[in-house]
């Protein structure tokens, strides 16, 4: 399979420079405002996030899910393209930043990925599948996939690809799959699709 694009890195670092820590949010949203969208992501995520051991935030961010996880596990692995988390006030124990591929963790290492609107920005489906198999390469297979996504009402923008929950779930090919619509920005903005790691 083709390797993914770099291009990710220049968006996502120029919207750093630009918006700071809020660039984890949607356009014009405010520090505070990305902090409720994460209050409401982890209100849902908390009813169904199983407490274990290792967990990868993949595409973390500043770290906005950080403090929110942490008490569910023990080992906690932060990865992002951009080094954002490094001017943040919260330091992670196990952050990386990784430019290039693959993750830098070892196969069947962490007990669930969670990707929180990370994926929708991966425009080439060939990324797209990339690292989702790089997902799955270090999920055990006792582990679970937590997603995030959102809906863009059907709609493609520059720096989005919008993709069903079926299309996406059929792509992860997790086992016991289950979605849930999310109303975070406005009704139906988001679903949270989760399930076991399937790797046959
Ligand atoms: C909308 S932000 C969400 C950040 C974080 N998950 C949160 O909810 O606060 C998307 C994040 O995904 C990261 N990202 C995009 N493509 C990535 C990739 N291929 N690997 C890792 N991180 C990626 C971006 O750098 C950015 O930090």
């Amino acid at each position: 399979m083709t390797e993914p694009h770099d291009g990710g890195f220049e968006y996502w670092n120029e919207r750093y420079e630009k918006e700071g820590a809020s660039y984890v949010g949607k356009n014009s949203m405010d520090e505070r405002l990305c902090e409720d969208q994460m209050n409401k992501f982890w209100g849902a995520l908390r009813e169904v996030f199983k407490d274990c051991d290792h967990v990868l935030d993949f595409g973390c961010g500043t770290g906005r899910l950080y403090p929110h996880v942490l008490p569910h596990v023990t080992d906690y692995t932060g990865c992002d393209i951009v080094d954002t988390v490094l001017d943040h006030p919260i330091s992670m124990p196990f952050y990386q930043i990784f430019k290039g591929k693959p993750l830098p963790l070892q196969d069947n290492s962490v007990d669930a990925v969670v990707g929180c609107t990370v994926f929708q920005h991966m425009i080439e489906i060939d990324d797209f599948r990339w690292w989702i198999k790089e997902c799955k390469r270090v999920t055990r297979d006792t582990g679970t996939i937590y997603l995030i996504e959102s809906l863009l009402n059907g709609q493609n923008f520059s720096d989005m690809q919008y993709r069903s929950y079926e299309e996406t779930a059929k792509e992860f090919h997790l086992g016991d799959c289950t979605v849930q619509d999310l109303n975070i920005d406005e009704p139906k903005s988001h679903y949270l699709l989760y399930g076991s790691n399937c790797k046959k």
